[in-house]
């Protein structure tokens, strides 16, 4: 392949939702054909093109291209010399209105490195072709707003790729006399060119089917390398109960005789939703109590189901243009969210939410590379698959839900799909269906897809005779390219308790939408305490006049528990922001505050486990970071680790207990047994920091009778953070049990570069050098470089280490796989948050990376950003 991603950038081509026009000439009809090897792929495309009467009427018909030559050019089944390249768009002139045009193209999938188009991984042949993919296979209008019905035929050596798949439903198969064979699939559902799927190689399956509600009997196959077949039930299960939940609550029925996953090793996000054919990150997929965590479980049911989802949310509704990317995402995060909440635990499913929204999204959206979910430019988008379109675009929609009630908001998504099936849609198109269908007025609810940034919400409160007053005003930081802010509209799930009888009158729904309002009640003979923001009804900042006192009472009684989570959280926030500014004023009573509320969390019978472990974890660095103008990372680290300390001493005996009982609960994958492992870990990590050596001993004995992975993780990764003859000795034997399984092999890498102990770094450069180590496989990159780079006492070491190896991970990365490259370019962003001599050092690899002789558009846009700002 002559690879031209690594080429130089003069000037950066800003692309902006505001200039979109509808394409010149649409393509009803595509057949592609296929004669696939590993480094010599050879592809014929024949279009069926014909102008859009929308268009402007050009004779010129532009295909885009990325690294690919045109090696012949036919239109009607001539030879067509009337054709020239446009930097790599192909531009045919046409003497008519509808043509067929044939395009033959060469590719070289062993030597794509980037994972984008036609690719090699493990010998199999699979595509990625989300979000501009496609054209490194072929010739294209690569623009999600082009719908074609694909025929596919694809012919092979037969032992090398004995299974050939492709999207829809298998028409023709057969055998060729030279030891090739050959098969044809036809999708009759329209579809733009980013879901297009094919994979080739050595499969097995694990089959089984599913009745949809209208009597249709769907094969399901999940299709993994020989020998991982008997780690795929929990997946099947999964998509069984998706396509059953999609039904009974979205009334969303599949469309095809066929749903085929296929996992592959080597894959640059999570998973893909290509129509009829999933292709997955193994990760995704492969799970057996021995090898995958109580959370890789729920990953993997979340997961399945995201793709699933998006056969209506993303395939039959589809996107007009990248910008409208949360149409698809932000709405299928939410409905994967929600299924998961039906499958276990609503309220521990949305601590879990919020907790990935405040690490990942909040500091997204306050630092240079903050944007809306619907972006007004970009310049790569796959620099836009973020938290914030994803994350925060889920809770967009999620308040939605909140203004309207599930049922009302659910007759709002029927009318948008019946509205827009079969289309490429906006986001104010469903925004608009949302209102005809629900009867809510969202006009200004529309800023949620115009501002970035997360608003706070400071509250008063005031009481005049037995009139209370609730005065709510918001604010919100200016971003890049937005430096004034209208006030948003901001549902706020509201109760408001009494002291002494410890209940309240009933919640209810204040809804903010101007920059200050006063909300009264009446009938208050004392100030109550306020619980505001319940289950988290908007994806906001809230700072309110609820005292340490307040805080410590609703930890224990408030009613609803995400609301309990976050009086717990908020207890020790204030705590930690207080010691790391140095503002704290009572320290000891701070801590002992934190100290009663544990201790009551750890003896309150009436708790389930899942939910106790949820509130035994203290809040995140990152989230920490944010409350804070300005920090020194290893402060934060330090105070953590020290109050850590501290409630390990102080609880010590409640820590040794909750060990010794959830130790003797046995392996099962029900709530219960998961909640035990989840407390019996936090037990270890609450003893490892006060008594180091009956920690050791501990998870010594943990990961020696480990029957599961949740157990044998969780005590490798407290032996990680301690410096003891265990750690080596349990390092040691996980590498040998596991050698050759490459995701466990990644908890590895991932366990040591995360961990507490103080020479993480210098573990990290060994490990980068181990011969495991590989840059060509993007699980193994993230495992040990993204653990490493959110590690802040590796990352933020003095003198700047750290960042010069994520500098140098960049610069090496980027020409092999820009997309994930340019993944690591945000922790650097962050220089604004840091002590000046970090920020520095920060900048100062920012710059080294920009003066790079070659880069990709992916990292190049990110390193510009984060310097600007
Ligand atoms: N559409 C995919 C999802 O969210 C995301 C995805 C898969 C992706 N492969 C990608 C994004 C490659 C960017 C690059 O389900
Ligand atoms: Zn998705």
């Amino acid at each position: 392949m002559n690879d031209l991603s690594g080429s130089p950038v003069i000037a950066p081509v800003v692309i902006n939702r505001a200039d979109y026009r509808p394409p010149e000439w649409l393509v009803p009809e595509i057949a592609l054909d296929f004669a696939l090897s590993l480094d010599a792929t050879r592809v014929l495309a024949t279009l069926k093109v014909a102008k859009n009467p929308a268009g402007s009427g050009t004779a010129l018909l532009r295909l885009n291209g990325d690294s690919i030559e045109a090696k012949a050019v036919t239109v009607d089944g001539h030879v067509h010399n009337d054709w020239h390249m446009d930097g790599t768009d192909l531009v045919i002139t046409l003497p008519g209105d509808a043509h067929d045009v044939g395009i033959e193209t060469l590719i070289n999938p062993a030597a794509n490195t980037q994972l984008s188009g036609l690719y090699a991984s493990n010998g199999l042949l699979c595509t990625q072709c989300e979000a501009e993919g496609f054209r490194r296979i072929t010739f294209f209008p690569d623009r999600p707003d082009v719908l074609s019905v694909y025929s596919v035929r694809m012919s092979g050596d037969k032992a090398q790729f004995p299974v050939l798949l492709s999207n829809g439903n298998p028409t023709a198969s057969g055998d060729n006399p030279d030891g090739t064979h050959w098969a044809e699939w036809h999708d009759p559902w329209p579809k733009p060119s980013y879901l297009f799927a094919l994979v080739a190689g050595e499969l097995v399956a694990n089959r089984d089917s599913f009745t949809t509600m209208s009597g249709r009997k769907v094969n399901l196959a999940i299709l993994v390398r020989p020998g991982d077949e008997s780690r795929t039930d929990h997946a099947m299960r999964s998509l069984i109960a998706s396509m059953k939940w999609d039904e009974q609550v979205y009334g969303r029925e599949y469309d095809l005789d066929d749903f085929n996953i296929v996992a592959v090793s080597d894959f640059n996000a999570g998973a893909m939703e290509n129509k009829g054919l999933n292709v997955f990150n193994t990760r995704y997929i492969l799970a057996d109590p021995e090898t995958a965590t109580d959370g890789d479980y729920d990953a993997i049911e979340g997961v399945v189901a995201h793709e699933y989802f998006h056969n209506w949310s993303g395939n039959r509704v589809t996107c007009r243009d990248w910008f409208q990317l949360s149409l698809k995402e932000g709405f299928t995060v939410l409905r994967d969210q929600q299924f998961s909440a039906d499958r276990s635990s609503a309220p521990v499913k949305r601590i879990e939410d919020v907790r990935i929204l405040r690490a990942a999204q909040f500091p997204e959206d306050s630092g240079p590379l903050a944007h809306p979910i619907r972006p007004d430019s970009y310049q790569e988008i796959s620099n836009f698959y973020t938290a914030t379109v994803y994350n925060k675009g889920a809770e967009v929609i999620r308040m939605m839900t909140v203004l309207a009630g599930m049922e009302r908001f659910l007759k709002g998504t029927t009318l948008y799909f019946d509205r827009h099936d079969g289309e490429a849609a906006t986001c104010e198109d469903f925004v608009r269906a949302i209102e005809d269908g629900a009867g809510l007025d969202l006009a200004q609810f529309r800023r949620w897809y115009e501002q970035a940034g997360t608003p706070k919400v400071t509250v008063t409160m005031a009481l005049e005779g037995t009139s209370l007053s609730l005065t709510l005003s918001q604010t919100m930081a200016p971003t890049p390219g937005q430096p004034i802010k209208q006030p948003m509209v901001i549902p706020l799930r509201t109760a408001l308790f009494d002291r002494t009888t410890g209940t309240h009158r009933g919640e209810e729904l204040l809804v903010l939408t101007q920059a200050e309002q006063t909300f009264t009640f009446e009938g208050f003979d004392a100030l109550p305490v306020l619980s505001i923001n319940r289950g988290f009804s908007a994806p906001v900042e809230v700072v309110a006049p609820v005292t340490t006192d307040d805080l410590v009472f609703l930890a224990r009684h408030d009613d609803d528990p995400f609301a309990r989570y976050e009086a717990m959280q908020q207890l020790i926030v204030r705590y930690l922001v207080g010691a790391v500014a140095g503002t704290l004023e009572n320290r000891e009573a701070s801590r002992d505050a934190i100290g009663a509320a544990m201790g009551a969390i750890l003896d309150d019978a009436a708790l389930d486990d899942l939910m106790r472990g949820e509130l035994l974890i203290l809040p995140g660095e990152a989230y920490l970071a944010e409350q804070l103008t300005c920090a020194d990372p290893t402060r934060i680290f330090a105070e953590r680790e020290g109050l850590k300390r501290w409630l390990g001493e102080t609880l010590l005996a409640k820590w040794l207990s909750l060990h010794d009982r959830c130790s003797a609960v046995p392996y099962s994958l029900d709530a219960a047994a998961r909640g035990a492992r989840k407390c019996k870990t936090q037990a270890l990590v609450y003893l490892a920091a006060t008594d180091p050596a009956e920690a050791a001993a501990r998870a010594k004995a943990q990961y020696d009778a480990a029957t599961n992975m949740t157990d044998r993780q969780g005590a490798l990764m407290v032996l990680c953070s301690l410096d003891c003859p265990e750690r080596e000795s349990a390092l040691a034997d996980f590498h040998a049990r596991f050698e050759g399984n490459m995701l466990v092999i990644d908890k590895w890498f991932s366990l040591q570069a995360g961990s507490l102990n103080p020479k993480v770094t210098e573990h990290v450069k060994a490990l980068s050098q181990h011969a495991d180590f590989t840059m060509t496989n993007p699980n193994r990159v993230r495992a040990l470089w993204m653990a490493y780079a959110a590690n802040a006492q590796g990352f933020h070491r003095e003198g700047g280490e750290g960042y010069r190896l994520i500098a140098d991970l960049i610069l090496k990365l980027d020409p092999i796989n820009g997309n994930v490259a340019a993944r690591f370019v945000p922790p650097l962003g962050r220089w604004k948050k840091v002590d000046e001599a970090r920020a520095a050092l920060m900048r100062a690899e920012l710059e080294r990376i920009a003066a790079a002789p070659s880069l990709s558009r992916d990292v190049r846009e990110q390193v510009t950003k984060s310097l600007e700002a």
